[in-house]
């Protein structure tokens, strides 16, 4: 097993009727921004009970956060912070709100052009440079809640980039099952199905000496084959909801990717289709993460094996059941409603895998997944597999 430290201080608080431990948490010396999204928070309750505990607080308001959240969107909170003088940002949605929220916490006191933040992947790491936030938590997919990840997008160059660091975990998370009764079922498809491809980049890659990680990622990979297709359909069943959005918190708060090697790849590549696109951030996963392990197959294959056999079931010899793992993933992508071809969301595809793999060679992209040899002519082939 490899060495590792893990550090979380994230206070999650899980379960029904958890909003009203919101007064408690903020800070009551200081103004909250309030941060949302497009305004499903109005049609839910959601705004209102955030509201109901805030009482007494001095709130200023930010909405419209779009989904894969925009650079120059979270420049004008920025602003607004800069000019009301706020202490504590209060996000209320989605991965998409949450991780607006990270930036622009980052950005306020960021000495420089906030742009580099994304484009030279600064590591935000000193709490006193940044703006406290917590989060109430709308949809589970990203597991944005629990982690010190964020993505945004440069609008102004179609590009969508990562970064994060020790500081941008958020104080406190209000992780409330119920309130996924009002996603559209999409959403809920595309939670489980972003969640699945997280534990996958930390699981498919080669054979370690970390068991533990191990089971605990089949046992996040075996919950949600059980419970994704059916919470879709049922949204109001606590037992479903509950182990849904659990199954996100975990798959990426920073436990399964303990002592063991990461992929990533599918991410990197999927955040191109939603940036050039603006495919939903699961579908592109669903498009790209069967043919990265098609394109690696011959690196990737004893893990394909070995998730075939405790997942599915399977049996074989190691290259039966790896490849036959791989259609399984397909079938269940399926089954949570993704299409799985780029094609089948755009018609004008023909120069996309060029495209992305020009981009990732400036960038300096050269070496992706656990054995640095997803190289940009390997990334070429993924995508041009996955029209
Ligand atoms: O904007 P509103 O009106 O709130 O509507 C949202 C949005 O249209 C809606 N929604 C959210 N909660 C709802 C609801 N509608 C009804 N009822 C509710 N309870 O759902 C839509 C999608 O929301 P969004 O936040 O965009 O979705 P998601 O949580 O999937 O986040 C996606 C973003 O997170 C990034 C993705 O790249 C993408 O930008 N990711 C962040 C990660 C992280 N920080 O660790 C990791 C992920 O891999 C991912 O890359
Ligand atoms: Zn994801």
């Amino acid at each position: 097993m490899n060495n590792f430290e893990f550090y979380n201080p994230t206070n999650l608080i899980f379960g029904k009727g958890q909003m009203e431990k919101l007064t408690a948490l903020v800070p009551k010396n200081t103004k909250i921004l309030l941060c949302y999204g497009g305004g499903s928070i109005f049609g839910n309750g959601v705004y209102d009970s955030v509201k109901k505990a805030l009482s007494g607080v001095e709130v200023l308001e930010f909405g419209g956060i779009e989904a894969n959240p925009h650079f120059e969107t979270c420049m004008k909170a920025v602003a607004l912070i800069k000019q009301e003088n706020i202490g504590f940002l209060l996000a209320v949605g989605g991965g998409s709100v949450i991780d607006a929220v990270k930036f622009i916490s980052a950005a306020v006191k960021f000495d420089g052009d906030p742009a580099d933040i994304l484009h030279k992947r600064i590591l935000i790491k000193d709490v006193d440079a940044v703006i406290p936030f917590g989060t109430v938590l709308t949809l589970p997919a990203t597991g944005s809640e629990m982690n010190s990840g964020a993505v945004i997008t440069i609008e102004a160059t179609q590009e969508k980039l990562t970064f994060g660091g020790a500081a941008m975990f958020p104080k406190f998370s209000i992780c409330d099952p119920t309130v996924i009764q009002s996603l559209p079922k999409r959403q809920i498809q595309n939670g489980v199905v972003d969640a699945y491809t997280h534990v996958l980049e930390q699981y498919l890659t080669y054979k370690h000496e970390a068991f533990l990680q191990d089971r605990i990622a089949e046992a996040i990979l075996s919950t949600l084959l059980e419970v994704g297709p059916k919470v879709a359909e049922n949204p109001t069943d606590y037992a479903l909801a509950s182990n849904y959005m659990w199954c996100c918190t975990m798959a990426l708060n920073g436990l399964l990717n303990k002592g063991v090697p990461t992929d990533w790849a599918t991410h990197m590549i999927g955040h191109e289709l939603t940036a050039l696109y603006n495919i939903d951030h699961a579908r592109t996963l669903a498009i790209i993460g069967p043919n990265l392990y098609r394109v690696m197959f011959d690196t990737k294959k004893e893990k394909l094996a070995q998730y075939g056999q405790r997942i599915f079931g399977l049996s074989g010899s190691e290259d039966e059941m790896a490849k036959a793992a791989i259609e399984k993933t397909v079938e269940f992508f399926h089954q949570m409603g993704m299409q799985t071809k780029l094609s089948e969301y755009t018609d004008d595809y023909a120069k996309t895998a060029g495209f992305i793999k020009d981009r990732f060679e400036k960038r300096g992209w050269k070496m992706m997944g656990e054995r640095q040899n997803i190289t940009p002519e390997k990334v070429m082939e993924i995508v041009a597999l996955s029209y």
